[in-house]
């Protein structure tokens, strides 16, 4: 069901952990399947992607695309993140099954949300960045608890 680099990323996830003091954090959930990702970016001066590292509490394919959303992300620019669609996390990954194709979704939404987090923060406009629709933010998901 899975091609060999799903497979592969969902064993050895590259970037996984937290940056502190993250130039831009975004975390999603897909209300549907419940699975959460968050994204953490480390932006330098240049705009360059200097660090990512993700968490994401989903399947296994969430896990694999988050993986590889931000090994397609790392030292690039923010206009060549913008650039990293499900689709080519897709394509970087040999294909999802069709009906794990919204877990792709979430890695571009979690990385989108993070350089919305990053342009909020700074007061700039990111060219065809648009405002997170699914970012669960931490007060959210900690009054969901109660
Ligand atoms: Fe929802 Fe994979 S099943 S993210």
């Amino acid at each position: 069901m899975y091609s060999e680099k799903v497979m592969e990323h969902f064993q050895n996830p590259r970037n996984v952990g937290e940056i502190e003091n993250a130039s831009g954090v975004g975390t999603v959930g897909n209300a549907k399947c419940g699975d959460i990702m968050r994204i953490y970016l480390d932006i330098d001066e240049n705009k360059i992607i200097r660090d990512v590292k993700f968490k994401t509490f989903g399947c296994g394919a969430a896990v694999a695309t988050s993986s590889m959303a931000t090994e397609l992300v790392k030292g690039k620019t923010i206009e060549e993140a913008m650039q990293v669609t499900n689709r080519a996390v897709m394509e970087a990954l040999d294909g999802l099954p069709p009906v794990k194709v919204h877990c792709s979704l979430l890695a571009e939404e979690a990385i989108h949300a993070a350089l919305w987090d990053y342009a909020e923060k700074h007061e700039i406009k990111i060219e065809g960045l648009e405002k997170p629709k699914s970012d669960i933010h931490e007060e959210e998901e900690e009054e969901e608890e109660y």
